[in-house]
């Protein structure tokens, strides 16, 4: 039999458990109840868990959708993780080591099946590591992954979309499937994994940017320019780190359809730009707009500037480099477009 634990209940988390509460019920050979892991927090003055469990609703990270009443939420991870086999991970990246480290502390992992929703990387040593690199280095598992393009709000409120199942394990592959396969969310899936996780952290920086170009004043001309090109060097950049991706995995919903839908209504995208527009940090701009939501595309774009400058490669990916530039170094925003110049590729 097996148990679900959902470890995490942000903006997607808490759909993630929307949409696993509701398939449950279709299979036998799952524990009906699933616990989701609540990092501790209030919301007016009331435990975000007493919230959830009592209106079967997260009112600060997903208001307004209702969840299925078999999904339990918890602020003690003992018993969250009490007898699970299968642990869904879905925290913003800054926040998984010392996540990961807390579950090993608790249980033997060694035949736990894990899956990560994050989109993130991590500079580690010399070199990146993916969210599910850093996943295996703490649990000693080979996570599977799940990305694609899922604003959440769209998809809690049953809009038809796809995403990207990465996992090397055919049975294991056919459980994740089962658990989150429903007739609005259509699920591809592929054998390779790094790839898929790949493009969807690289995705939140070119979303910055075209939200940086839009904050110029540009029309959507000069934005396509800017995602092609954004385009080219996740695939530069994903194939350099990892030359074994197969060539279509970018024509996955990871892929090509992430970038299109992140780069049109993502919150990577909308801070972009109101930070071209206002000159506000990113950092004050996540508290003043996004209510607890974490962003992930800055961080990004600063994890891969300092993994190219230490390898010598910041000209080879000038669209990744001067995006870093922009929110870290103070250099104009109508820069963004130098790098379009005489472009051949
Ligand atoms: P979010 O942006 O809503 O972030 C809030 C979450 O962070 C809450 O669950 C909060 O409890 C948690 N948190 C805050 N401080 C913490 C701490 N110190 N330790 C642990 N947790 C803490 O989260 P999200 O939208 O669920 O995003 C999670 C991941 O999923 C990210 O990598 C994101 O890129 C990815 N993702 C998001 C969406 C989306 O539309 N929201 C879609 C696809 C993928
Ligand atoms: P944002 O984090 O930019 O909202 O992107 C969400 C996402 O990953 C959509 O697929």
């Amino acid at each position: 039999m097996e148990k679900v634990c959902i470890y995490g209940s942000g903006n997607w988390g808490t759909t993630a458990a929307k949409i696993i509460g509701e398939n449950i019920p279709k299979f036998s050979g799952f524990h009906q109840t699933v616990n989701m892991f609540v990092h501790p927090e209030k919301f007016n003055g009331t435990e975000l868990t007493e919230l959830i469990n009592t209106t079967n609703e997260n009112p600060k990270y997903l208001p307004g959708h209702k969840l299925t009443s078999n999904i339990h939420a918890t602020s003690d991870l003992r018993e969250a993780l009490d007898g699970v086999t299968m642990l869904v991970v879905v925290i913003p990246h800054q926040f998984l080591p010392s996540s990961m480290k807390a579950v090993a502390a608790l249980i033997d992992t060694s035949k736990l099946k894990v899956i990560s929703l994050i989109k993130g990387m991590y500079i580690a040593k010399d070199s990146i590591q993916t969210t599910t690199q850093a996943i295996e280095a703490i649990l000693k598992v080979k996570p599977s992954v799940l990305s694609g393009a899922n604003i959440a709000s769209e998809i809690a409120g049953h809009q038809i979309c796809e995403s990207t199942l990465g996992c090397a394990f055919k049975s294991e592959s056919d459980l994740w499937y089962n658990l989150f396969q429903t007739d609005y969310f259509n699920i591809q899936c592929v054998t390779d994994v790094y790839g898929v996780e790949l493009y969807g952290a690289l995705k939140n920086v070119v979303a910055v940017g075209v939200g940086i170009a839009e904050g110029t004043g540009v029309g959507n001309n000069s934005k396509a320019a800017i995602l092609r090109l954004g385009l080219l060097e996740m695939k530069k950049f994903t194939l350099h780190l990892f030359p074994d991706t197969p060539n279509d995995i970018i024509l996955q919903s990871c892929g090509v359809a992430d970038l299109v839908t992140s780069c049109m209504g993502g919150r990577n995208y909308k801070l972009g730009v109101e930070f071209s527009k206002t000159k506000k940090s990113f950092d004050q701009l996540e508290e003043e707009l996004l209510g607890g939501q974490k962003l992930q595309g800055p961080a990004t774009a600063h994890e891969i500037y300092l993994y190219n400058k230490n390898h010598n490669l910041t000209e080879e990916f000038p669209l990744f480099t001067i995006i870093y530039q922009i929110c870290y170094e103070s250099r104009d925003t109508h820069d963004i477009f130098k790098t379009l110049h005489g472009l051949r590729l």
